[in-house]
C-alpha cells in the first residue's frame, strides 16, 4: 500500500510551489518526516506550506526549540493544527514526555519533521516520507504515502503538480 510521487524543484520558488501544493491538499492526522542533508530544503518547504494557507508571519526554523506550532489553520479539508519539528539538536528523550510533544500528534494535527533520524525510536511511525536529494543545481524530491489516508494526500498533490 504506497503511492509516490517524484519531482525536480529547479530552484528555491520550485520548493515553496510544491509547498503550497501540500497546502492545498493537506489533510488532518498526518505524520510527515521530512528527510534530507543540512540545506536540502526542509524548512523551505514547510514555509511554502504555510504561505499557500495564508500563514504570513515569520515562519522560522525550530532548530533550538524543536517544535513551532501553527494552530487554528485554515485549510479545504477543515481547521487543523500544524506543528513543525526540528530534531536535529534532539537529544533529551525526558523532555520529549515533560514538554508534552506525545500529545501534538493526534487526530486533528498535522506533524511536519524535520531530522526524524534523531528521535527515531520515540516518534509515531510516518505516514508520508519526503525526502530531499541536493544536486549541483536544484534538488530532487520524492514523496511517499504509506496509509490510505496518506495516499489520498499524495494523489492530490500530483494532480496539482501536473
Ligand atoms: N529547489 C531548490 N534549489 C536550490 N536551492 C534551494 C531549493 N530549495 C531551497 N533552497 C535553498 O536551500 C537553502 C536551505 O534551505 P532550508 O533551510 O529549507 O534547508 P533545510 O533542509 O531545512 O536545512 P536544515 O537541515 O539545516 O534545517 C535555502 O537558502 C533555500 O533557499
Ligand atoms: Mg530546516
Amino acid at each position: 500500500m504506497d503511492n509516490n510521487f517524484t519531482l525536480e524543484l529547479v530552484d528555491e520558488a520550485a520548493t515553496l510551489a510544491l509547498g503550497s501544493a501540500l497546502g492545498t491538499a493537506i489533510m488532518p492526522n498526518l505524520t510527515i518526516y521530512l528527510h534530507g542533508d543540512l540545506g536540502a530544503g526542509k524548512t523551505t518547504l514547510v514555509r511554502g506550506l504555510l504561505r499557500g494557507l495564508g500563514f504570513s508571519g515569520k515562519v522560522k526554523s525550530p532548530t533550538y526549540t524543536l517544535v513551532e506550532p501553527y494552530e487554528n489553520l485554515m485549510t479545504k479539508n477543515g481547521v487543523l493544527n500544524l506543528y513543525h519539528f526540528d530534531l536535529y539538536r534532539f537529544n533529551d528523550e525526558e523532555e520529549w514526555e515533560s514538554a508534552g510533544f506525545r500529545d501534538y500528534f493526534n487526530a486533528a494535527s498535522v506533524c511536519l519533521i524535520e531530522w526524524p533520524e534523531k528521535a527515531a525510536h520515540i516518534l509515531p511511525t510516518p505516514d508520508v516520507d519526503i525526502h530531499f536529494r541536493i544536486k549541483p543545481s536544484g534538488r530532487d524530491v520524492r514523496i511517499d504515502g504509506h496509509t490510505l489516508t496518506a495516499q489520498a494526500f499524495v494523489k492530490s498533490i500530483k494532480e496539482l503538480c501536473n
